[in-house]
């Protein structure tokens, strides 16, 4: 059972598993939020080893039912509120979801697991979680400078770090924003249920994904959209917060790799080394999408428009993922400017998704969110 899979990671992951696996039978456990929309998975909806099941993780008593209807024996567990800005605005449902879901999903697993023949033999809960609830690392080199790692993948196009520090799984938490602050809370029972229990859990932090069919309230797809629509770019601050970004089938080839060969009770971060601070991304963006729209160079950075900064802005992230690649092999595939051809590419022959979930509604949430600030 995938969770949270009608949203943006969650699909990547769901129609890899479809495709690769077609003796397994998945099932789709999302409530479609806001954020879940099931034209991610138009594709792959009628196949066989396939079903989509409408449910809210909160709901204990259901969860409990379909873990006993459909004899589920591995979780992987994607389904939350991910957005910072929402979380600013309303940490409740954050709570509400991220913590009290997770542990209602984490019980309901139990109670099926220890009353089937095999206990939890063969069974995992695998749960995603991300780079975030590890805190903020500081721009020691708001520079760059040479990163002291590489991959096959990240080649001599772009290979900054901009500080010295980087997150272990053995870093402690230490969560700023709401949404940090309720991953890192539901980790944390992830664990318990390990620690207390012996039920088989396991853990990844990602860094920042980008892609095909990112909401697009998110940097990346917002941005593409709103040059598009030759809308203000709003850039938090002075644009100097970095993230490190992996494209979003890189992280859905991990989360296979790891569901299958990672060791429960065992953290894995995943990120490749990556690391781009906002307004150079932007300037890549902007460049990308002016480029295949047949506009002239440089005629999209009047959009750039700075705005008050984020409240509580973590300064940097940056993933140390050798474990992930040391044991178990995984590396990212794509070079960064290949991901983001891609991505922007996706966007622009995918107008109609756009427009259809950037609707009345969100566009209310948005100008509110500017209100709020
Ligand atoms: P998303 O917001 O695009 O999708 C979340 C999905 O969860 C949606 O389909 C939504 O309908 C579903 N959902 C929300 N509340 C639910 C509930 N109560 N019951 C059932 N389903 C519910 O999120 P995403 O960006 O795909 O992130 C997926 C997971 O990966 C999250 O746990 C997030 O914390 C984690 N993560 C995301 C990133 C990133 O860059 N996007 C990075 C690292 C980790
Ligand atoms: P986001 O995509 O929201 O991911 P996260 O906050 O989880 O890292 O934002 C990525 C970065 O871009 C972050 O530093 C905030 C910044 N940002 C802007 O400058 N403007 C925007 O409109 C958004 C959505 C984000």
């Amino acid at each position: 059972m995938i969770t949270g899979g009608a949203g943006f990671i969650g699909s990547h992951v769901v129609r890899l598993f479809v495709n690769k696996y077609p003796d397994y039978n998945i099932i789709n456990l999302d409530k479609l939020t806001y954020a879940g929309n099931l034209a991610n998975l138009r594709d792959i909806e009628n196949c066989p080893n396939y079903k989509f099941v409408r449910a809210d993780i909160c709901d204990f008593d259901e969860m409990l039912r379909i873990m006993r209807q459909h004899h589920i024996d591995g979780i992987i567990h994607l389904a939350a509120e991910s957005h910072v800005d929402r979380s600013i605005l309303d940490p409740f449902t954050f709570a509400r979801t991220n913590v009290m879901g997770t542990l209602s999903l984490l019980q309901a697993a139990k109670i099926a697991w220890e009353e089937s023949p095999e206990g939890f033999e063969g069974k995992l809960f695998y749960h995603i979680s991300t780079d975030e609830v590890y805190g903020a690392l500081e721009l020691t080199h708001p520079e760059g400078t040479d990163s002291p790692f590489t991959t096959t993948a990240s080649s001599a196009h772009h290979h900054y770090a901009f500080g010295t520090e980087f997150f272990l799984e053995t870093t402690k938490y230490n969560p700023h924003s709401p949404y940090s602050a309720s991953k890192a809370a539901s980790d944390h029972f992830v664990r318990a249920y390990h620690d207390t229990y012996g039920m088989p859990t396991l853990i990844t932090n990602c860094s920042n994904n980008y892609g095909p069919y990112q909401f697009p309230e998110k940097l990346i797809p917002l941005f593409i959209n709103n040059i598009r629509q030759r809308k203000p770019l709003p850039v938090y601050g002075k644009g100097e917060n970095v993230r490190d970004w992996l494209f979003v089938e890189d992280h859905a080839r991990a989360i296979d790799l790891i569901f299958h060969k990672g060791k429960p009770a065992q953290t894995y971060n995943i990120g490749g080394f990556n690391e781009w601070k906002n307004i150079d991304l932007i300037k890549v963006i902007i460049k990308t999408v002016d480029r295949l729209l047949g506009n002239p160079e440089g005629y999209s950075d009047e959009l750039i428009t700075y705005v008050t900064d984020r409240k509580g802005h973590d300064m940097r992230y940056a993933i140390d993922s050798r474990k992930l690649q040391s044991e178990l092999g995984w590396e990212p595939s794509l070079q960064f400017e290949e991901g983001i051809e891609k991505t922007v590419r996706w966007y622009l022959d995918n107008q109609d998704w756009v427009d259809n979930i950037t609707n009345g509604d969100y566009q209310a949430y948005y100008e509110n969110m500017y209100k709020n600030r």
